[in-house]
């Protein structure tokens, strides 16, 4: 089997591209589960004739590619169709505009210093994306994603707690203390059928009691765990432990999506971010790459030719141009990709089609507060409130603590169905008006918001790939297979969808491949 026929087999059976590389020696450290997929110590092989490698897009994908191309001589030009490298891998400051496809244009209004990351906002700490940054030197800081300060705020079917904010260290500590009673009490009435030895039960009950914080008779009672109504002080201040919650409230408010949201293995307590903007990632890239940036070129045509690729593409000026190549790394997200006119057999015209109809409708929403009111009143420093409102989530920013000012994400759907579909002006009025339910406090301090739903970003036309079982099954392994000397990259085709990581592990693995060949 030829070494690209081999790559092509080990990647497209079950994407598992670090097989193959690893077999090929072509990855210096062996696999831990501390070096997943792409990490660790990488270098392609020189390149032997300087190969002219055409790269669509100045995203991470894009610029990572030919970042490590560069490295070892091949000949890389990137096109891009903004004024702006980064792609998603942006940042929005006071006097930034931008317009949807729409049409409507928002100018950003935040003071000097503030900043709204729309696109990515965190990193694992597993990510590949944090080798970048080390090696680009990108200085970054705690993101706090998960904060026991924070608020479960329901208001749909949530029984007696509904409407009431309800600090998340205060549900956890009491549904922890309350399924450690149940369960401590079955396990000593013998009432559950489980292979345990009666040392078993002793030592489970003694694990239980400590767990959820029980009392010596296996009840539930409160916790200082939860917090305190007023809390301990000096002098003859012991503090007032508050009360817990009824377990039927707290099944009532229904939590569990909030809480188990942490155990996502990359949704993290402690994430990670760049000091000023995670546009700082983008911006270590483009210091290494720019001078391979051609800036407004709008790609209109991706063909094969007998022995390698052409691309006609718009320029600043809106005249057609056309550049040929060895080799094209394809990142364009799909849903902008399967409109460009190109060479590409039908099973994956299919299968971008495909992938394209199932990304993620994502909508963000930044707002500019005059003062921290949730440090200030509420003793919260970073981490997420969630609702069952349409804002779904409000993120308290984890730069800038005790500053003055600070921008508060003030809604983030996922699947945003309700508010990005509105224009931006009412988009920001639903954002504050659910979110003053929570922080009355909006209502004085607001200052200004933006508000952005990327299946209306120009050049992205949606939010990330997220993949159903179906779909990875039946188009996955086709977006992973080179069409002719044409590669799609980027985190649409990686098990990483919707992070920066996926985007970068993707680059090293099509450089590496096209490395394999050339
Ligand atoms: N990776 C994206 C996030 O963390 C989806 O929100």
């Amino acid at each position: 089997m030829k070494r690209r026929d081999f790559i092509t087999t080990v990647a497209v059976s079950g994407g598992s591209a670090y097989a193959a590389m690893k077999a090929l020696g072509l990855l210096e450290k062996p696999a831990t589960a501390q070096s997943p997929s792409q990490r660790g110590s990488f270098r392609l092989q020189p390149s032997k004739r300087g190969n002219r490698v055409i790269i669509l897009g100045a995203g991470l994908a894009g610029m990572a590619s030919a970042y490590e191309l560069g490295k070892v001589g091949y000949d890389c030009i990137i096109l891009e169709a903004r004024e702006r490298a980064g792609g998603r891998c942006w940042t929005l400051r006071g006097g930034d505009q931008f317009t949807d496809t729409l049409g409507q244009t928002q100018t950003v209004q935040f003071d000097s210093g503030l900043y709204f990351n729309p696109g990515p906002a965190r990193i694992p700490q597993e990510h590949i994306t944090l080798d970048y940054c080390r090696e680009l030197g990108v200085a970054v800081e705690v993101k706090a994603n998960v904060n026991r300060r924070e608020y479960y705020y329901n208001i749909q079917n949530a029984g007696p707690l509904s409407g009431q904010k309800v600090r998340a260290r205060e549900a956890i500590t009491d549904i922890r203390g309350y399924i450690s009673e149940l369960l401590a009490k079955a396990v000593n009435q013998n009432a559950i059928n489980a292979p345990l030895t009666t040392e078993d039960k002793e030592k489970l009950v003694e694990f239980l009691r400590t767990y959820g914080d029980l009392s010596p008779d296996l009840f539930y009672k409160g916790s200082s765990r939860r917090g305190f109504t007023n809390y301990p002080s000096a002098g003859l201040q012991p503090g007032t432990q508050s009360d817990p919650y009824d377990l039927s409230a707290l099944i009532q408010l229904g939590f569990a999506d909030y809480e188990s949201f942490e155990w996502d293995w990359q949704q993290q307590m402690t994430m990670l971010q760049p000091v000023g903007g995670m546009d700082q990632i983008a911006k270590a890239f483009e210091s290494r790459v720019g001078n391979r940036i051609v800036f407004q070129s709008e790609v209109k045509e991706i063909r094969k030719t007998p022995n390698g690729v052409s691309i006609v593409y718009a320029d600043s000026s809106g005249t057609n141009q056309q550049v040929t190549g060895d080799y094209c790394i394809c990142t364009i997200p799909l849903p902008v990709l399967k409109s460009i006119p190109s060479d590409f057999s039908p099973e994956l015209n299919e299968a971008i089609a495909s992938v394209a109809a199932i990304y993620v409708r994502a909508g963000k929403g930044g707002l500019q507060f005059k003062r921290r009111f949730w440090e200030e009143d509420e003793d919260i420093f970073g981490g997420i409130t969630w609702t069952d409102q349409d804002i779904a989530q409000i993120w308290y920013p984890s730069e800038g603590y005790l500053s003055k000012k600070g921008i508060m994400l003030g809604y983030y759907q996922f699947d945003d169905t309700k508010v990005g579909p509105l224009p931006p002006n009412q988009r920001l009025a639903l954002a504050l008006e659910q979110g003053s339910n929570i922080h009355p406090q909006y209502r004085n301090d607001f200052e200004n918001g933006i508000t952005l739903y990327w299946p209306t970003i120009p050049y992205s036309l949606g939010g990330w790939a997220e993949y159903t079982d179906d779909v990875r099954q039946r188009y996955y392994a086709r977006l992973n297979e080179p069409d002719g000397n044409i590669y799609l990259c980027g985190e649409h085709v990686s098990y990483l969808t919707g992070w920066m990581a996926g985007a970068l592990e993707s680059a090293r693995l099509v450089t590496s491949r096209i490395n394999a060949l050339a």
